[in-house]
């Protein structure tokens, strides 16, 4: 089996480095914007190849892994779906734009492909699958991140909000998930995977939470349906090079992976 990686950073590596040490993965592709990111990448790792211009589509991968950014998302996964090739998307939030989504939709209706969406770093996503196959009254996210986990937010930009400077436990956004990962882009994927896997962008609440007591990204889900309630909460250790991101996001892909290559879904 041939993987192609989109995005040489914090997810693309953990997943590349597990890669190499699964004995179906055969060839590792490497796709970055930053040529020394796929070249620090290639020497952690004896099966990578540099795929430099980004030809997706005739790569001859079996799966295009995107874990560059929501831009890089819709880019190329629409494309990978349409040449046939499997594909995996870490950029969640990428699905709040209905033509990026019709468009991976419709590939996948007329081929014999699949498009996968690891849980990312959240617990609680299966038992919401299986609740959103009766009736759910409700979905509630909770997402608490120190200071340098919203950094560099759009939202915090365009409002001039400086986290650094918070000394107490502030919201700073309550409201549907279709805002929440358009403010927040690089930060709450977890919010447009729950809106997936539930009642969707509109109907998902969702709170972002600055708390400069903590160190770790948690996420607190509530569910209420026909199943009755569920209750959840993950408190992640940050990526060591990357604070946005969650390292279970990471173990999150791998799994899913793992999962691909040995064809047995567990907890599906
Ligand atoms: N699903 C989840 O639960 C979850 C959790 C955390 C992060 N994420 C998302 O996954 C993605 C990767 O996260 P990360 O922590 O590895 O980020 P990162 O910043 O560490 O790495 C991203 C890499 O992608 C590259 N890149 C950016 N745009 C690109 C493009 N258009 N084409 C090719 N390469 C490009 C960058 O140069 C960088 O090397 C982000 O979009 C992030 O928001 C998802």
């Amino acid at each position: 089996m041939k993987i192609l990686i989109l995005g040489c950073g914090s997810i693309g590596t953990v997943i590349a480095r597990a890669a190499d040490e699964m004995e179906d993965i055969e060839e590792i592709l490497l796709h970055d914007i930053d040529r020394s990111k796929i070249d620090t990448l290639m020497s952690k790792i004896s099966r990578g190849k540099s795929l430099e211009e980004g030809d997706i589509a005739s790569s001859g991968a079996d799966i295009l892994i995107e874990a560059a950014s929501q831009g890089a998302a819709k880019e190329n996964i629409p494309v990978a779906l349409e040449s046939g090739m499997d594909a995996m998307i870490l950029s969640v939030g990428a699905f709040v734009d209905l033509s990026f989504q019709n468009r991976c939709y419709s590939a996948l209706k007329d081929r014999d492909i699949n498009l996968l969406i690891p849980s990312g770093s959240i617990a609680g996503i299966d038992a919401l699958k299986a609740a959103g196959c009766a009736s759910i009254d409700v979905v509630r996210l909770t997402t608490t991140k120190p200071p340098k986990g919203l950094r560099g937010a759009k939202y915090l930009t365009d409002e001039k909000i400086d986290v650094d400077r918070m000394k107490e436990k502030t919201v700073l956004y309550s409201g549907p998930a279709t805002r929440a990962v358009q403010l927040f882009p690089a930060n709450v994927n977890v919010a447009a995977t729950v809106s997936l896997a539930g009642i969707g962008f509109d109907r998902t609440q969702v709170q972002v939470v600055c708390d400069p007591a903590t160190d770790v990204n948690s996420h607190q889900l509530y569910v209420k349906g026909s199943f009755g309630e569920m209750e959840s909460v993950t408190r992640n250790r940050p990526s060591p090079d990357n604070p946005r991101t969650s390292y279970l996001a990471s173990l999150s892909a791998v799994s899913a992976l793992k999962s691909y290559a040995r064809k047995i879904w567990i907890s599906v």
